[in-house]
């Protein structure tokens, strides 16, 4: 329960006593108390908006039935003022007891009953196999990875897929490939990386487009692969254990975790999905492919766009594996809610299959709910889409051992600077954590829709909304409970001078922000809080003394709390604190 909704369900209790006789739970029901954070310290802690929207239904101007319902929630002891303002506006500041007793309350173990069965799944990350992972790639893996925190941190179960793009025709030409120039590496005599295999990659491509015969070569490979032969699915396995190896040196680098359950997983389904679509009477040909026909899906010329399941040559589509993968997700996984992560160059694709999943009866919306969360592009100092120096796409294990090893540089250079008594290893140690971080929190602290542009300079700076700046205040804060503890005897926090409260109100109101980006799906907005938070904090520790002082270990509660929070936070974007730094 969070602090919004407390508050809520107090006021209502009591509203909805004092005007029973003019209202019926129903209009209750029709017209909510509406109760929001304030948008400015000046309007006090919450607002209330109700006398608005009552006018019509009690026959009387807002500002009487603002003062009505104030009349009724001062009895409340949890605020300490309340105040109309314009026509109708009920501006409410919480009393300090109040706050303090609810940030008291957030000091105990997450309560048990906050867990759900509600099976969550995101399909984040999913590259493609025999390609290098790219940035967009990354994005997801970040962003995804942040979703998944933050619904287990909010109590669900949550299924994290790697929808990984391991099936198709294309793999006919590798196949083929490796066969005639490498077939050590089927029987694992010589063994290769990624790298080298997008090489055989390119290298396959530009004879399959030159030469004849080896296309035709390629071709029955693929129907090779279909059948299930076990020479051409050796070959493909082998294929798939160089691509999974090169991806998973990068989960690791990021401590990211994803069961992978690519496309071929769906493999056996797709013909029945096409049958049972075709059967459902869903399916129209074009131009000799099975497509399916939406409603308000048309191209720039207004033509109608196909949702093509099956090509005119028998083969499968990215649509219809999606098909089966969201009909498995939600009859098999149980899943009540499935999100999507990928660029928002996708957009369509997953408007298109979440309208197809519903007409064909996989999708019920108002018992699972489906969500594609799409990010922009990532971008180099140039503005342009990033690459590398020399123009190819950069690959994401240069780009995250480059961010660390100038995250070391960095913090070589400030040890120096301040004298400090860092070992090497030590640096080496933070420097892996920052850098990492930085990345991460780059990508997350801008609103995702947005393009960002790619900056070491800037993730790694200690000053502003960064990485950097947050492990520092979770550092300094756990260097002043180091620097009393031992000594004091454990108090309750108690809010009494502003500072206290602001940050006190801020550090309440912690689980409605997470329960709204739980909505929203917009990391950036726990970022903004972490930011707010260390600012907050800082306010506090400039105005009120906690070493030696009377309120000494009631402060000493109230930091806790914040590095807490400050930790918790960090932990559900999937950055890691130190110690030291
Ligand atoms: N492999 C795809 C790509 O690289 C992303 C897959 C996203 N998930 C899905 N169920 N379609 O663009």
């Amino acid at each position: 329960m969070n602090l919004n909704m407390t508050l809520k369900q107090n006021i209502e209790k009591k509203l909805h006593a004092a005007f029973s006789q003019v209202f019926t739970e129903m209009d209750w029901a029709v017209t909510p108390i509406d109760i929001t954070p304030s948008t400015h310290e000046r309007f006090g802690h919450y607002q209330c908006n109700s006398a608005m929207k009552l006018t019509k239904l009690l026959k009387m101007p807002p500002r009487q039935i603002a003062e009505k319902i104030t009349a009724v929630i001062e009895q409340d002891r949890s605020f300490a003022h309340i105040e109309i303002a314009g026509p109708g506006f009920i501006n409410m500041t919480l009393s300090a007891d109040f706050l303090s007793q609810y940030c008291q309350q957030m000091t105990q173990k997450r309560p048990d009953s906050d867990k759900t069965d509600e099976q969550v799944v995101i399909d984040f990350s999913s590259p493609n196999v025999a390609k290098e992972m790219h940035v967009g790639h990354l994005r997801s893996t970040i962003i995804g990875d942040s979703l998944a925190r933050l619904l287990e941190y909010l109590g669900y179960p949550v299924l994290r897929l790697n929808h990984i793009g391991d099936w198709g025709t294309a793999f006919g030409m590798l196949i083929a490939y490796i066969k005639q120039y490498e077939p050590g590496i089927i029987t694992h005599q010589k063994e290769v990386d990624l790298t080298t295999l997008v090489q055989f990659y390119k290298a396959a491509k530009k004879q399959f487009d030159e030469d004849a015969e080896f296309k035709k070569q390629s071709q029955l490979e693929v129907v090779k692969l279909q059948q299930g032969e076990n020479e051409a699915l050796k070959a493909w396995q082998v294929i798939c254990e160089i691509s999974r190896k090169a991806y998973q040196e990068i989960y690791d680098l990021l401590d990211i975790h994803l069961i992978e359950r690519g496309e071929s997983y769906y493999n056996p389904q797709l013909a029945e999905i096409v049958a049972d679509l075709e059967s459902k009477g869903l399916i129209e040909i074009s131009d000799g492919a099975k497509c399916l026909f939406l409603e308000g899906f048309n191209n720039r010329e207004g033509e109608p766009l196909p949702f093509m399941l099956q090509k005119s040559d028998g083969g499968f589509n990215y649509a219809t594996t999606d098909m089966a993968a969201i009909r498995h997700r939600i009859q098999d996984e149980k899943a009540s809610r499935i999100i999507y992560v990928t660029d928002a160059g996708q957009a369509t694709h997953f408007a298109m299959l979440f309208a197809a999943a519903q007409k064909a009866g996989y999708l019920d919306p108002s018992k699972v709910r489906v969500d594609h969360v799409p990010f922009g592009l990532v971008l180099g100092p140039d503005g342009k889409k990033f690459k590398t120096r020399s123009g190819e796409t950069e690959r994401l294990i240069d780009l995250l051992t480059a961010a660390v090893s100038k995250a070391e540089e960095i913090l070589q250079a400030r040890n120096q600077e301040a004298k400090e008594s860092y070992s090497s290893d030590e640096i080496k140690q933070i420097a892996k954590v920052l850098g990492i971080n930085a990345v991460k929190y780059s990508d997350l602290v801008c609103n995702r829709t947005h393009d960002y542009t790619f900056s070491y300079d800037r993730m790694l700076r200690f000053e502003g909304n960064t990485a950097a700046f947050l492990m520092y205040s979770f550092v300094r804060i756990q260097g002043i409970k180091r620097k009393i503890q031992g000594e004091v005897s454990k108090e309750s926090i108690y809010l009494v001078h502003p500072s206290e409260i602001n940050l006190g109100l801020h550090l309440a109101q912690f689980d409605e922000i997470l329960l709204s980006i739980a909505d929203d799906l917009l990391m950036n907005r726990l970022c903004e809080y972490l930011y707010q938070l260390a600012e907050k904090f800082n306010a506090f520790f400039r105005d009120c003394r906690v070493e030696g002082v009377p309120e000494q270990n009631q402060r000493l509660a109230l930091c806790e709390l914040t590095a807490h929070v400050l930790k918790t936070g960090l932990t559900i974007l999937g950055l890691q604190t130190v110690t030291r730094m």
